[in-house]
């Protein structure tokens, strides 16, 4: 049989549950005829012969727990926050650059830690969201690398130091 169906047939016993009357009734025997030959041989290999090794690899993986998001976004948005607010605080400071061009910068950062953090969240929900992590920390990243550029180069830049400008 075609790999595409056989591999549809699998997919779609696991997803309505994998249940031990579909697997007596059709699934077994498209493990036996195509898989067995390795998976109940060769050591090493998950045991395809018996329904609780395949039931356990069919198991769908959710993601990440309820209770370690709860960790990881705690401390996400309390250490990185605090990095941020250090961060954003010295470059209010920053010579040369108009109130709200470092309005904007300093805000960026935090709108989008909110975002990448409530992005797993959403992410448990639906794979799309993904998508916001992925932006939300190109998005923090950025304004973090322009306002600690800004930062080192006006501290410690020999020819902007001794400059004395003020502008
Ligand atoms: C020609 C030998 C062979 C056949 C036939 C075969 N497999 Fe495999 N399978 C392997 C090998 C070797 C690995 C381990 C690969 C690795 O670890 O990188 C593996 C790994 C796996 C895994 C991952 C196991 C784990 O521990 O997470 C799954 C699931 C799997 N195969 C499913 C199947 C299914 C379903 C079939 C039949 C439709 C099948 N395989 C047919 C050789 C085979």
């Amino acid at each position: 049989m075609d790999w595409k169906i056989l591999k549809a047939r699998i997919i779609k016993w696991i997803r309505t549950g994998s249940t031990k009357k579909q697997w007596n009734a059709s699934i077994h025997s498209v493990f036996a005829n195509n898989c067995i030959k390795c998976h109940g041989v060769i050591p090493g290999l998950p045991d395809f012969k018996q329904f609780s090794v395949v039931k356990s690899l069919a198991a769908t993986d959710m993601g990440a727990s309820p209770a370690s998001l709860t960790r990881v976004s705690h401390i996400h948005l309390f250490g990185i926050g605090f990095i941020f607010f250090f961060v954003g605080a010295i470059f209010s400071l920053a010579r040369g650059i108009s109130e709200w061009v470092k309005a904007v910068l300093i805000s960026v950062p935090f709108v989008f830690l909110i975002s990448d953090v409530l992005s797993w969240w959403l992410t448990s929900l639906s794979p799309q969201f993904a998508w916001l992590t992925i932006i939300s920390g190109i998005a923090y990243t950025l304004a973090s690398v322009i306002m600690l550029s800004v930062c080192f180069y006006q501290m410690w830049w020999p020819s902007f130091r001794h400059s004395g400008r003020s502008y």
